[in-house]
C-alpha cells in the first residue's frame, strides 16, 4: 500500500445488528471499541466523545437510525424522538443534521423494509463520505506546492467515514512528495491534535512534530509553513466556517504572516440555511474538561473555566474552502452559492 492509499483506520463499523465505535477518548494508548446496541447509545457516544468529527458523528447517526426503527416498530413518533435525540447529542456539526435529514426522507417514503432501506442509505452516506475525503485529497493536495504545513484538531480517518478531509489532502500531498513535516496542533482539552492526529500520521510514516496552541505564532514567524490547512464543523452560506476552537486564532496568525489558509470539508459540512457564522450554534463544554488534564487537577482549586469547543473563522481570512463538488477561493455568499448550485 503507497502512502497515498492510506486510511486504514475506520472508527466506524457496522456489525450487522449493533455500531462498533473505537473509543476515541482512550487512544493512542488504549486502543478499545465499544459496542453501541441502540440509537440511543449511539447518542450518548456521540455526546461524549467516543465518536467524533463532524462527518463521523453523522455516519454514527445514520447508522443509529437502523436501530432506531427496528426497535420502534411502527410506532413512527417514537421513531423520530429517537431521531430528535440523535440530532441533539452535538449542536454544532451540521453533518449530524444533514445524516439525519437523509435518514428522514427515507422514512417519509414509507418502504416495505424500513431498517433495510435505512441501512442502504447509511452504508451510502459512508461510502460517499470516503469518496469525498478522496476527492478533496486530489483537488486540495494539488493547491500545495511545497513546504511543511500547520493543522489543527483532528480531521483524519478517525473524524469521517475513512482517509480524512483536511488529513485527507495532508496524506495526499505528502503522497506527492509536496510536504516534508506536519506540524499539529495539541488542540486542548480534548488533545485530538496530539493523541490521534499524531497516532494517524505516526501509522502512515507521515513526520509529524506537535506543537501547543500557544507555539502557533512563533512557527509561523519562523517561517517555511506554506499552508495552514484545517477542517470544518459547519460552513455558512456567506463561507464563514466553524471548527475546533482556536481555528480562528490560526487564521488571524496566518493572515498576519502572509501564510495561506485551507479549510477543507465536504459538501455534507455547508449549511446554506444558516446566513453566517454569528448564527451557528457554538457548542459549550463542561468547564471540568478544561480544569483537568486526563482525569487529574491542573487548576487552582476554586478557578472556574469557559470551555467553548468551537469558534468562526470570517470568509475574510480563508483563502480556499475545498470540497469534493470544487473549490471556492476567496469564499463569500457568492462562491458558496454556485459551488452549491453545481451540486445540485
Ligand atoms: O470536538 P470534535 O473533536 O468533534 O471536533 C472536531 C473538529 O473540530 C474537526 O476539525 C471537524 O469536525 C472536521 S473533521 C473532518
Amino acid at each position: 500500500m503507497t502512502i497515498r492509499d492510506n486510511d486504514g483506520v475506520r472508527a466506524v463499523v457496522w456489525a450487522g445488528d449493533r455500531l462498533r465505535l473505537l473509543d476515541q477518548r482512550r487512544l493512542p494508548g488504549v486502543v478499545e471499541w465499544i459496542e453501541a446496541t441502540s440509537a440511543i447509545e449511539v447518542a450518548d457516544a456521540i455526546r461524549d466523545m467516543v465518536v467524533r468529527g463532524a462527518p463521523a458523528i453523522g455516519i454514527a447517526a445514520a447508522y443509529g437510525a437502523v436501530m432506531a426503527a427496528r426497535d420502534c416498530g411502527d410506532d413512527r413518533l417514537s421513531l423520530l424522538a429517537v431521531f430528535d435525540q440523535l440530532v441533539r447529542a452535538r449542536p454544532t456539526a451540521v453533518n449530524l443534521h444533514w445524516a439525519l435529514a437523509r435518514q428522514r426522507r427515507v422514512v417519509d417514503a414509507a418502504p416495505q423494509d424500513l431498517s433495510g432501506a435505512l441501512l442502504e442509505e447509511a452504508v451510502a452516506i459512508h461510502d460517499e463520505d470516503i469518496a469525498a475525503n478522496r476527492r478533496m485529497g486530489a483537488l486540495g493536495g494539488a493547491l500545495i506546492e511545497s513546504g511543511d504545513v500547520l493543522t489543527h484538531c483532528n480531521t483524519g480517518s478517525l473524524a469521517t467515514g475513512g482517509y480524512g478531509t483536511a488529513l485527507g489532502v495532508i496524506r495526499s500531498a505528502y503522497g506527492d512528495g509536496r510536504i516534508g513535516r506536519v506540524y499539529a496542533d495539541e488542540t486542548r482539552p480534548w488533545l485530538q491534535g496530539a493523541r490521534l492526529t499524531a497516532w494517524e500520521l505516526v501509522q502512515d510514516g507521515i513526520p509529524v512534530s506537535l506543537l501547543c496552541e500557544g507555539a502557533a505564532a512563533a512557527l509561523l514567524a519562523r517561517g517555511g509553513i506554506s499552508w495552514v490547512v484545517v477542517g470544518a464543523d459547519r460552513i455558512a452560506a456567506n463561507g464563514d466556517v466553524a471548527n475546533k476552537i482556536g481555528t480562528y486564532g490560526l487564521a488571524v496568525l496566518a493572515r498576519h504572516h502572509g501564510v495561506r489558509f485551507m479549510v477543507v470539508a465536504p459538501t455534507s459540512t455547508v449549511d446554506m440555511e444558516t446566513p453566517d457564522g454569528a448564527s451557528i450554534p457554538i457548542e459549550t463544554r463542561p468547564a471540568q474538561e478544561l480544569l483537568t488534564l486526563a482525569g487529574r487537577p491542573v487548576a487552582a482549586a476554586g478557578a472556574d473555566a469557559w470551555n467553548p469547543v468551537f469558534d468562526v473563522t470570517p470568509a475574510g481570512l480563508i483563502d480556499a474552502i475545498v470540497t469534493e463538488a470544487g473549490i471556492v477561493e476567496q469564499p463569500g455568499l457568492a462562491g458558496m452559492h454556485e459551488l452549491m448550485g453545481q451540486r445540485a
